[in-house]
Order: structure tokens, then sequence, then C-alpha cells
């Protein structure tokens, strides 16, 4: 593909609930364009390893945003991986721990932090794929391309077990307790494409992303 028609896709938003495979797939697409991923859920993830580290209550908004004024916290995203960093320590590889999945939910429900969240995300120059819960609905109404993945419960817990070091029926019990308290952000833009992705491995799934873009957009690199 063209720098021109790359430039013309614009931003396009992969939500999903937990373990849906969005971060997978919104890496797979932006690899198959040759335009960056940008996962949002990781500012989540930082805010709320900022919170605990200094020992805040995760419940007391206030707090929570002081902290994040305090802080350094700076996404940069990449063709294969993002990473995180905190007052300038890279932070990427403690972002992916139980404490923290028990925790961001909390941190994420505040409006603050979901509108700082979208502040920074807003920052990042197009055309990336970007992954979240509410990218499309939210974040990048404008966007051009949107699709919402799906996934049963019990396929999804299949896969996060897979990635944690805990048995499936707890993986389970916390997802569905993440859903629950995600729900407000989980509802999709009207306009995004759904996937649902129980039967399809990851191939099959960035293959159906980029059968909806552009033609000639999935003939690249
Ligand atoms: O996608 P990931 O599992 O890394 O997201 C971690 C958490 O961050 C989610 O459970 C949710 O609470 C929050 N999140 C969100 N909105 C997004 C992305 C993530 O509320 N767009």
């Amino acid at each position: 593909m063209t720098r021109a028609a790359r430039a013309d896709l614009g931003v396009i938003t992969i939500d999903g609930p937990a373990a849906s495979g969005k971060s997978s797939v919104a890496r797979g697409v932006a690899h198959a364009l040759g335009v960056p991923f940008v996962s949002s859920g990781l500012l989540y993830r930082a805010a709320t390893l900022l919170v605990a580290r200094a020992g805040i209550d995760p419940g007391d908004e206030a707090a929570v945003m002081a902290a994040l004024a305090g802080h350094a916290v700076a996404l940069e995203p990449g063709t294969t991986a993002n990473r995180v960093r905190l007052d300038g320590e890279d932070v990427s590889d403690a972002l992916h721990t139980a404490a923290v999945d028990a925790g961001v939910s909390q941190v994420a429900a505040h409006p603050s932090v979901r509108a700082w969240v979208g502040e920074q995300l807003r920052r990042v120059p197009p055309p990336f794929a970007i992954d979240g819960r509410d990218m499309g609905s939210t974040v990048f109404p404008d966007a051009r391309h949107k699709f919402y993945l799906t996934a049963s419960l019990e396929e999804r817990a299949r896969r996060r077990a897979g990635e944690r070091d805990t048995d499936l029926a707890a993986v389970a019990a916390a997802m569905a307790r993440r859903d629950a308290l995600d729900a407000r952000q989980l509802a999709p833009a009207p306009d995004a494409h759904h996937i649902d992705t129980d039967a399809l491995d990851l191939d099959q799934v960035i293959e159906r992303v980029l059968e909806k873009l552009p033609a000639g957009a999935a003939s690249v690199p």
C-alpha cells in the first residue's frame, strides 16, 4: 500500500471484552498494514500500577487524578509492541499481572481517568490500529473502520488461563467480574463490524478485519 493510502486508513478501532483477542488482532492488522498499533488498556493498567505503588485508594478519584498529574505516564506505540514508561522507567512488563487485572476496572471507572486516557490517545498521530473497550464508541467516534470482537466467557477464560498462571475456574470468575465492572464501556459503537471469534483462530480474525478495509490494504508486506 502506498504511504498516502496508508494515511487514508485513519484510525482503525478494535474493541471487545477481556481476552476477546483484540490486542493480538490489532497488532496483526497493524503489522499487515504497516502501521503502528496502540493498546489503550495499557494506560489504565499504568494508572493502576501507579496508584498501587503510591498506596492510594483506587476508589478515590481525586487522589488518582492527583497522582496522574504528578507523574509522567507515557505510552509509546510501535509496530510490534507498545511500551509504557512511568517517570521514565519502563514498566511494560509489570502491567499484566493478576494484581493489576484485579484493580484496573475500579480505576478505569472514574470519568476523569477516562478523559485523561482519551486525551493521551488522541495525541497519537494516525494512521494506527487501536484496541480497547470504547475506542469506536467514545474516543474515536469518527474513525472510519470500527470492529467489535466477541467470544464466549468460556473461550475467553481458556485463552487467558493460557497466559496467566492460574486455573480456569478462577480466571473465568475474575473475568466475569471484570466484564460486569466494565459493562458501561463495553457497549459497541453502532457502526462497528461485529466478529464472533469463538470458532476462529487469530489469523482468521485478522483476515476478517482486513477484508473490510479498502481494497489493497491486505496485500501489504
Ligand atoms: O484491554 P485490557 O485488558 O488491557 O484492559 C484492562 C482494563 O482497562 C479493562 O478491564 C478495563 O477496565 C480498562 N479499559 C477500559 N477502556 C479501554 C481499555 C481498557 O476501561 N478502552
